[in-house]
C-alpha cells in the first residue's frame, strides 16, 4: 500500500504544480471537472470539493465554486488567491491578498472604535463588492437592493456577475472581443508575457470578464453593452508594494465596463449631464491636471517629474488600445514609472478597487473625514493604528498592520506625517 500511495501522491502534486503555475483557465473555459461534478467525485483541481450545487456545481452556489481554488490557505499573497478566510484574519491580522482587484476578505472586517462619546462602527460591507458565496460565508449586500446608479439585483451579485465562467470572451488579431465563431482561446490575455493574438489563435479577454451581451443563464434580463476593458496586468500582480510597486498598464474602457451595472455613475465631462459625479471615462482626459499628477510627490513637496511620478495607489488610463504598448509598461520592478500625460483618463479605478479595499466604497486610500492619512507618534511617520500612541479615532479600530495593509504593505515614509488625501495627486489643494 505504502509503495502505491507515494508516488500516487507525487503526481497529483506535480499536476497541482503544474495547474499553479501552467493555469487553470488559460484565457478559456477550464477543465469542466474543476468546477462541475457529475457523481460528486473529488477533484484533483479543487482538492476535497465534492459539494454540488446547482448546475452540477462544486459548490454550493456559483461564487463558492469559484473560492474553492481562490480562497487563500495561507495569509500570504500567492497566486490567483483573491480572499482570505476569518480563520487566518484574527482581529489586528489583515487580509493577505495584495492583488489590483484586492482581498474580499476586507468585507469581513468590522471595525469599532470611540471617538468623544460615541461609539462609531465601520462595517465590513460597506468595503467591496459584497459577493454571494455562501459556502465561504459572503452574503449580499444588507443596504443596497441594487447596483447605485443602475438596477442589477444586489442579491445576485457574485463572481460570475463579472467574470464568464466559460471564458468566451476572446481578444482577436485585429483587437475586437468576440464572444462566438472562433476557436478556444490560446491562452490568457491579461499579461505581459501574454502570447499575442494570431489569426487561429485568439486570446482570453482581460481577466475572463465579461463583455457586451453577457448575461449569465441564472441571472437573466441585465445583459452588459460594453466590452471589457483593454488593460494588461504584471504577472508577479499578487504581492506587497513595500519595495516595488505593482502596476497594471490600464489602457481604456474600464469605467465604461463598470458602467455595466453602475450607467448613471458613467460622466465624462464635469458637470454636463446634470448628474454631479466625478468624471470617469474614455473622455474624461486629466488635460493640464497631468502636471500635477506629475509633480506631486507627497504633501509639502511638489518636486517630482513625469519619469517617475507613478502611484499605483492613485492609477489612470493610457487612453489607448494598443496592446504594444500596454504590455510595455505593465511591471512589477519599478523599471517603467511614467506618470500621466493630457490623453490620460480619470477612470473609476483611479480610486476604487474592483474587489474590495480595507476603506468603505472599495477606495484605494483612505478618503473619509479625517485631515491626515498619516500618524506621527513621537516624530516617526507611522501608519494610524490602535497599537500606536497618538489619536485613537485616527486610527478608526484598525493596528497599524492592517493600515498598512490597506496601502499594500508601502512604508508610511513614502509619505510624511502629516499627509492629506491622495486627491491631492491630482488636485493640490493643500
Ligand atoms: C479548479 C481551480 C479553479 C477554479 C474552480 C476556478 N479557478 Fe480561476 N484560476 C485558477 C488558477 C490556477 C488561476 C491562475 C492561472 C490562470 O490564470 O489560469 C486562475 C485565474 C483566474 C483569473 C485570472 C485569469 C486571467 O487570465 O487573467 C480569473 C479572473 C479567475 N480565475 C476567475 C475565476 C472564476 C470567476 C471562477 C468561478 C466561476 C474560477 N476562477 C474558478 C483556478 C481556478
Ligand atoms: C471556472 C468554472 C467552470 C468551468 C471550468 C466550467 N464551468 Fe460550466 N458553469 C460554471 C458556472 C458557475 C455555471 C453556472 C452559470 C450560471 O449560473 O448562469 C456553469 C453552467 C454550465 C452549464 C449550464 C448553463 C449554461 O451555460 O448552459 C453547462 C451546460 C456547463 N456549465 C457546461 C460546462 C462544460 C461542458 C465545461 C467544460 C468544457 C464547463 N462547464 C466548465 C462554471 C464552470
Ligand atoms: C464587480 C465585478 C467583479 C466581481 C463581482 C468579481 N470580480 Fe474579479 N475582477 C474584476 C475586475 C474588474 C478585475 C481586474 C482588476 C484590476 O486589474 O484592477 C478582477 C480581477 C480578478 C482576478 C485577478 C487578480 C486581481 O484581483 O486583480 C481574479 C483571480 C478574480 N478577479 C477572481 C474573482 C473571483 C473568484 C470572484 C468572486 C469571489 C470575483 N473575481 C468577483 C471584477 C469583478
Ligand atoms: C455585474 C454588475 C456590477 C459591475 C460590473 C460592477 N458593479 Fe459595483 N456594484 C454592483 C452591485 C449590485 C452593488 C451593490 C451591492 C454592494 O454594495 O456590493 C455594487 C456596489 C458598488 C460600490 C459600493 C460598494 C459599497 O460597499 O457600498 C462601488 C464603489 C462599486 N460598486 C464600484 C464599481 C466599480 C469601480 C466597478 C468596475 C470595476 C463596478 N462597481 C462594477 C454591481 C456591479
Ligand atoms: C475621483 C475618485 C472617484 C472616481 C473617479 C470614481 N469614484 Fe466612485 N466614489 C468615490 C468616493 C470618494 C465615494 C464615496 C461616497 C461619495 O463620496 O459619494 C464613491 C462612491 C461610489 C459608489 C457608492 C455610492 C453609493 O450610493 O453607495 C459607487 C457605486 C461608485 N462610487 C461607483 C463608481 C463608478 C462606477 C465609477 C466610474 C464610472 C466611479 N465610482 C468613479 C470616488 C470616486
Ligand atoms: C487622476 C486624477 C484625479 C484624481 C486622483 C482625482 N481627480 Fe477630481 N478631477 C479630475 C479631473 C480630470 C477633473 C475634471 C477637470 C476639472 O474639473 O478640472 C476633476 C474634477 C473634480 C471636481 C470638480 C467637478 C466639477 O463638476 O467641476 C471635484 C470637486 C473633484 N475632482 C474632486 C476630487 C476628489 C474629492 C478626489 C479624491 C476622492 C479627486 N477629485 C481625485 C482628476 C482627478
Amino acid at each position: 500500500m505504502r509503495r502505491k500511495t507515494v508516488p500516487i501522491f507525487l503526481t497529483l502534486w506535480a499536476v497541482f504544480v503544474q495547474l499553479a503555475f501552467a493555469g487553470f483557465h488559460n484565457g478559456g473555459v477550464g477543465e469542466c471537472n474543476g468546477c462541475h461534478t457529475v457523481h460528486r467525485a473529488p477533484s484533483i483541481q479543487a482538492g476535497t470539493a465534492t459539494q454540488s450545487g446547482p448546475y452540477l456545481l462544486r459548490g454550493t452556489d456559483q461564487g463558492s465554486t469559484c473560492l474553492n481554488c481562490h480562497s487563500a490557505n495561507q495569509n500570504l499573497p500567492s497566486y490567483q488567491y483573491i480572499s482570505t478566510p476569518e480563520s487566518l484574519m484574527p482581529p489586528g491580522i489583515p487580509p493577505g491578498q495584495m492583488t489590483p482587484g484586492g482581498d474580499f476578505g476586507w468585507l469581513k472586517k468590522n471595525y469599532t472604535w470611540t471617538s468623544g462619546q460615541s461609539v462609531l462602527t465601520d462595517y465590513g460591507y460597506m468595503h467591496g463588492h459584497d459577493i454571494v458565496a455562501a459556502d465561504y460565508r459572503y452574503a449580499a449586500s444588507p443596504v443596497h437592493v441594487t447596483a447605485p446608479g443602475g438596477t442589477y439585483p444586489a442579491a445576485s451579485l457574485t463572481c460570475i456577475s463579472c467574470h464568464d465562467p466559460h471564458g468566451e470572451y476572446r481578444r482577436t488579431v485585429n483587437g475586437t472581443i468576440v464572444s462566438s465563431g472562433l476557436q478556444n482561446a490560446c491562452g490568457s490575455g491579461s499579461y505581459e508575457s501574454s502570447p499575442d493574438p494570431t489569426t487561429n489563435c485568439p486570446v482570453g479577454d482581460y481577466r475572463l470578464l465579461g463583455g457586451a451581451g453577457y448575461s449569465p443563464v441564472s441571472i437573466p434580463g441585465f445583459p452588459f453593452t460594453s466590452d471589457p476593458p483593454s488593460a494588461v496586468a504584471p504577472s508577479n500582480y499578487n504581492r506587497p508594494e513595500s519595495v516595488t510597486q505593482t502596476r497594471v498598464a490600464y489602457g481604456q474602457g474600464m469605467s465604461e465596463w463598470c458602467a455595466n451595472c453602475h450607467p448613471a455613475f458613467l460622466n465624462s465631462q464635469p458637470n454636463t449631464s446634470g448628474a454631479y459625479r466625478h468624471p470617469a471615462g474614455n473622455g474624461a482626459k486629466l488635460g493640464f491636471l497631468a502636471n500635477n499628477y506629475n509633480a506631486y510627490v507627497k504633501t509639502g513637496d511638489i518636486t517630482g517629474t513625469r519619469q517617475t511620478a507613478y502611484l499605483s495607489l492613485v492609477p489612470f488610463e493610457e487612453g489607448t488600445s494598443d496592446y504594444n504598448i500596454l504590455k510595455k509598461h505593465a511591471r512589477s520592478d519599478d523599471s517603467y514609472l511614467v506618470g500621466a500625460d493630457e490623453n490620460s483618463n480619470v477612470m473609476c479605478l483611479t480610486c476604487h478597487r474592483a474587489h474590495a479595499s480595507g476603506w468603505d466604497y472599495m477606495l484605494r486610500f483612505d478618503s473619509s473625514f479625517q485631515t491626515f492619512i498619516t500618524a506621527d507618534p513621537a516624530g516617526q511617520t507611522a501608519w494610524p493604528g490602535t497599537d500606536i500612541v497618538g489619536d485613537n479615532s485616527q486610527a478608526m479600530g484598525r493596528s497599524s498592520r492592517e493600515t498598512a495593509r490597506t496601502y499594500y504593505d508601502r512604508p508610511a515614509t513614502k509619505f510624511t506625517p502629516y499627509q492629506r488625501s491622495l486627491c491631492n495627486k491630482c488636485h493640490v489643494e493643500d
